[in-house]
């Protein structure tokens, strides 16, 4: 097999005394989609967030393209071909949808050579965008601001993308739509990491899932088998106690 793409290998971390991810170790291989579900609660952001250098205390291996990423600065994880599209969405208040764009450009230090180009290039994938490039970004809805942090991610042309909970509190269509954009995104050759809450989208456009509980990995494989595994959606995943009340 060649070699994955990500490896995380025996990763730790804590919040203060709390020791809350626990020898997580997980691949990534080039153009695959994995998903990382589990509870809430059970150590996902923290594993993205350890991945792009934002958690303080931690410990393992990570290696990125072969490069080892614990030595490395978050702007320089950006450089070295890793999006991220953080839980908190982050589209800054004040600024115009071009504007949140441009700082996609800045992170990959791309710069302003080409930028009309790249956002060009936006404007015709996510129509609803293109439209809205002079509107400032939080007048948008929930979905169009959730779009707008993936594309933001996807400008600086990175080789895989750590996505968290992209879907959350956005309609159903736009759900699609974005699932859609994830498969696309997979044939361009571009590998995913998606956090997911909804388990059911998420082994349904992933190649293999990973269940984290209380900080450790339970189970690994294919997304298929696992969608098919009802003990496992039940006990893991909240499939069935907590997730069709039609949030
Ligand atoms: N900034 C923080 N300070 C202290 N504890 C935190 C912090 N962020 C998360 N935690 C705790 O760490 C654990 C893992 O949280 P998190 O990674 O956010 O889980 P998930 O994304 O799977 O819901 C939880 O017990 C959570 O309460
Ligand atoms: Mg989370």
């Amino acid at each position: 097999m060649a070699e994955p793409l990500l490896q995380v290998r025996d990763l730790n971390a804590w919040y203060g005394a709390a020791h809350v991810l626990q020898g997580v170790s997980l691949d990534v291989g080039r153009g695959e989609i994995v998903a990382l579900v589990g509870r809430n609660g059970a150590g996902k952001t923290t594993t993205v967030r350890t991945i792009m250098g934002l958690i303080a205390k931690r410990s393992g291996t990570i290696l990125f393209d072969g490069i080892d990423l614990m030595a490395r600065q978050t702007y320089e994880r950006f450089g070295l071909g890793l999006g991220y599209v953080p839980e908190e969405r982050r589209i800054v208040p004040g600024l115009t949808v071009r504007e949140n764009l441009m700082l996609g450009l800045l992170a990959a230090r791309r710069g302003m050579a080409g930028e009309a180009e790249a956002i060009n290039a936006v404007a015709m994938r996510f129509p609803r965008l293109g439209e809205r490039l002079n509107q400032e970004a939080v007048t948008m809805s929930g979905g169009e601001q959730q779009m707008l942090a993936i594309a933001r991610a996807m400008l600086s042309q990175p080789t895989m993308i750590l996505l968290d909970e992209p879907s959350e509190g956005i309609m159903p269509a736009l759900v699609d739509e974005m699932a859609e954009l994830f498969l696309e995104l997979k044939r361009s050759g571009t590998s995913l990491l998606l956090i997911e809450q909804n388990v059911e989208l998420a082994l349904e456009i992933s190649d293999r899932a990973y269940i984290l509980d209380q900080g450790r990995l339970v189970h690994e494989g294919a997304s298929a088998e696992l969608l098919a595994d009802a003990d496992i959606r039940e006990r893991y995943c909240g499939l069935i106690t907590e997730s069709h009340d039609g949030a």
